[in-house]
């Protein structure tokens, strides 16, 4: 017999209640369970990043925790990133400065990407080098990677000073 446990997950704003087994991945059941396969899975053992959630905040790659330990946290994955069909800021950017080829890093990059700009939203290019190094990307080189991310922290970076003077 199964041991399955009923868990309440709180995935893009909406709860969601999942029949889980303990063992099963975070990424899983968001792909699996919710039908949220913008999370792509690729390594399965915390290398590669391309799983990248944000939990409660904090870039986590959803492959290393189990759905049970994401009970009561509040998930974000890229899905949530676009409203109303219009991608986000970050999104435009990596549009923008080519900072995709094959695309399958890419939701990885960008969870990493807004969790680290709501942290540090004045952020160099260095330490968005640093910060994006933590993820790997086969086609990108990184540099249009560091572009995109780059721009969008000047972009909001000069938003904000509009708003903080209307
Ligand atoms: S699939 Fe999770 S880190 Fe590679
Ligand atoms: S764009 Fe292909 S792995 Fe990054």
């Amino acid at each position: 017999m199964s041991d399955r446990h009923l868990i309440v997950l709180n995935v893009n704003d909406s709860e969601h209640e999942v029949l889980v087994e303990p063992r099963k991945t975070l990424v899983d059941v968001l792909r699996h369970d919710l039908g949220l396969t913008g999370t792509h899975v690729g390594c399965e053992h915390g290398v590669c990043g391309a799983c990248t959630v944000l939990v409660d905040g904090e870039p986590v790659r959803a492959c290393l925790v189990f759905a049970v330990q994401a009970e009561d946290a509040d998930i974000r994955t890229v899905e949530s990133l676009s409203r109303e069909g219009e991608l986000s800021d970050l999104q435009q950017a990596f549009s923008a400065h080519h900072g995709l080829q094959c695309g399958f890093c890419t939701p990885g990059f960008l969870m990493l990407a807004e969790g680290f700009l709501a942290q540090r939203p004045d952020a160099g290019r260095e330490e968005i080098r640093e910060a994006v190094s933590a993820n790997l990307c086969r086609c990108t080189g990184y540099q249009t990677i560091v572009d995109a991310v780059e721009a969008t922290a000047v972009r909001r970076c000069h938003v904000q000073e509009k708003e903080a003077t209307a």
